[in-house]
């Protein structure tokens, strides 16, 4: 079987991608000219998540207007659509942009727009996950929650990123509390090799009750922690491209043996114009390192479907369309 276009071709699911990490270098300058803002460049050559990160918040500048939210949302869905992406859970950082003085409407109608167009003119189905900074206050992420609350209809869940670091998941536990009665699902970013992971592991599960994790391989270290993610069905959102970036390795063995206990592990992108890799790009790069099947291809892409935020008659339909091609494929 030709691997590569089995997995092109499939009918895939990415649950973990920033808005704002698919922005390409070409949008960028686009972007930054229009708007008359200068924009230091990405350079690449992160070797922690830190070093990602001082990069990956200074070319949010070149994003301004509520035409500039929506181009870049819109050219991450027309990606998403030529490598068969079906559904797409997307990030957002509201904060990196109201904290420069662009107001949260700015940011999520440009966004919600390229949703609703990539539905109607893609058949590409999307959701908006609204991530709070956790390097900034508790404070500063209630008062964005209550600023959310008039887009409810328009954000599925909340999650949490930017740096782990002193951060802990129990300094928001108060706001995903109140995220949760206010109908939001919950993720958490649980970033890999982080000082303090599987505490922080932990806490998410036990103390905040997550629905979902965002990286979270290193469980692999606490066979109790995988007790509970399995029993659970608690999915985890792999990133295998973005993890040789911020750490020395892809975390192929972990992510391949996680999946092979029967975790719910799937693969997506996190920050492809930064890490150089879409949702396909992702896949086939932990097949080749991890001796993936083609079986086990079609189990990530079953485990995304499972574990995502759709409502059932949507991710029924998209589970059968899953299974028919991977039957399809295998007696072609
Ligand atoms: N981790 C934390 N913060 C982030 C990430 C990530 O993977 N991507 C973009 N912001
Ligand atoms: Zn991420």
């Amino acid at each position: 079987m030709d691997l590569t276009a089995f997995v092109a071709a499939m009918p895939k699911t990415e649950l973990h991608v920033h808005l704002e990490g698919t922005l390409e270098r070409e949008l960028l300058v686009r972007l930054a000219e229009r708007n008359g803002v200068q924009v230091p460049l990405p350079e690449g050559g992160f070797t922690d998540l830190t070093s990602f990160l001082a990069q990956y918040y200074p070319a949010m500048r070149a994003l301004v207007t509520e035409d500039d939210f929506f181009e870049l949302a819109w050219a991450y869905l027309v990606k998403a659509a030529s490598q068969s992406v079906v559904h797409a859970e997307l990030f957002f950082d509201p904060q990196a942009h109201t904290g420069r003085g662009v107001p949260f409407p700015t940011v999520i109608g440009g966004y919600r727009r390229a949703v609703v167009k990539a539905q109607r003119e893609l058949g590409v189905h999307a959701d908006l996950i609204l991530c709070f900074l956790r390097d900034l206050t508790a404070e500063h992420a209630m008062s964005t929650l209550m600023e959310a609350l008039p887009y409810k209809d328009w954000i599925v869940g909340v999650g949490l990123d930017s740096d782990e670091r002193g951060n802990p998941p129990a300094k928001f536990a108060a706001v995903f509390a109140r995220a949760r009665s206010e109908g939001f699902l919950l993720t958490m970013h649980c970033d890999i090799d982080q000082p303090g992971s599987i505490d922080n592991i932990r806490a998410a599960l036990v103390d905040v009750e997550v629905d979902r994790i965002d990286h979270g391989t290193n469980i692999v270290e606490d066979p109790e922690l995988v007790d509970l993610v399995r029993e659970r069905g608690i999915g985890l959102t792999c990133c295998p491209v973005s993890n040789g970036f911020v750490t020395a390795d892809m975390k192929a063995v972990e992510i391949a043996a996680l999946l092979r206990s029967g975790v719910k592990v799937t693969v997506s992108s996190d920050d492809p114009a930064y890490f150089g890799g879409y949702v396909t790009e992702n896949l086939l790069a932990l097949a080749t390192a991890a001796d993936l099947t083609p079986e086990e291809l079609v189990q990530l892409q079953r485990n995304a479907l499972e574990v995502s935020w759709l409502a059932p008659f949507r991710r029924d339909a998209l589970l059968a369309a899953l299974e028919a091609y991977a039957a399809g494929a295998v007696t072609a």
